[in-house]
């Protein structure tokens, strides 16, 4: 072989093996309602600044609308590896890191300032520390907004309108403890069922944050909708332990950078939702109930409280209500 051969062989052998090294490495994410909605929206802002943070190293292919399955499932794909990351609600996240059960308790925030505080601040920063060692990574926060009942039966004001309803909740014990001493008939059921079993009137409700209730067009199944705010339902960007551990420290910080800027669009389109949404859903024929007497819903809740009090420290509860 000639020396130029040889030299040219070299060559497209070294740059076969670049682009051999440059082909991305692209990442799973999964979440339960569309592309537009807020999950989506932070997803896609995630996957954007992972894909330019890294130079097109890391790219993302996305299953909205629960193509993965419900969000217990998907947490423990992730635990697997299966799956490389997850845009989840706190619903079933109690059950896999039981520190997260805390932030589920009902009427536990005043607002939106309080929560996004809350978990941006020291508490909610030391309970993304307790992941690791299940097997999860928690990037961030994002959220999902403050959950409102919404029913094929009736308005609900108060808990003894709400007393008897048969209502989807998530598989989440703090949350359907609280429900029932307003009176309500829990029955836990993973998201991907549930608009057929609102349809088919295996149940007589269910309660979401509005872009929930928006992206998942439930006003085509539902009259009712009592902006009761009974929940803050936060949620999580978390990751893979095996997409994590092979990540070099700066990318590590672009991932970490990314969620950070995740969280913020994400919790913006639910601050949209939450301003236009509720008109949006009128309009669509849903009749909207908006002078919730809160303080009955507080008042009932009072025996769950003395159970939460015992699981999770009247303290630690404290600290939190404390947050100003
Ligand atoms: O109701 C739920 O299960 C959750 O709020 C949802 C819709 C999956 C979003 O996290």
């Amino acid at each position: 072989m000639k020396l130029g051969h040889i030299a040219a062989a070299c060559l497209s052998f070294a740059l076969g093996a670049s682009a051999f090294a440059q082909a991305p490495t692209v990442l799973k994410i999964g979440y339960a309602t569309s592309k537009e909605s807020h999950y989506g929206v932070g997803s896609t802002v995630f996957c954007d600044e992972i894909e330019k943070g890294t130079q097109g190293r890391y790219k993302c292919q996305h299953f909205a609308n629960s193509a993965l399955g419900g969000e217990r499932e998907q947490i423990e794909a992730i635990q697997l590896g299966t799956q490389d990351l997850v845009n989840t609600s706190t619903g079933p996240v109690g059950n896999f890191v039981p520190e997260v059960k805390i932030v589920d308790i009902p009427f536990l925030f005043r607002d939106y300032d309080h929560a996004r505080k809350v978990m941006d601040g020291p508490i909610g920063q030391d309970i993304l520390t307790k992941f690791p060692s299940k097997g999860i990574i928690a990037l961030a926060w994002t959220e999902n907004g403050f959950r409102h009942m919404t029913n094929s039966k009736r308005d609900i004001v108060k808990p003894t309108d709400a007393a008897g309803l048969k209502m989807r909740t998530m598989e989440n014990k703090v949350h359907m403890d609280g429900y029932r001493t307003f009176g309500i008939l829990p029955t836990p059921m993973a998201f991907p069922e549930l608009f057929g079993a609102l349809q088919q009137g295996t149940v007589d409700g269910q309660e979401n944050p509005i872009p929930v209730i928006l992206a998942s067009k439930f006003s085509q199944v539902q009259k009712h909708l009592s902006l009761t705010g009974h929940v803050y339902s936060p949620a999580l960007l978390l990751l893979s332990p095996k997409v994590w551990n092979k990540l070099s420290d700066a990318d590590k910080k672009v991932f970490t950078e990314a969620a950070k800027k995740a969280a913020v669009a994400q919790r913006k389109k639910v601050n949209d939702d939450e301003n236009n949404g509720i008109a949006q859903l009128e309009k669509d024929g849903m009749k909207v109930t908006r002078t919730v007497d809160g303080a009955a819903f507080r008042e009932a809740l009072k025996p769950a409280y003395v159970s939460y009090a015992k699981e999770f420290g009247a303290d630690n509860i404290k600290k939190i209500t404390d947050v100003k």
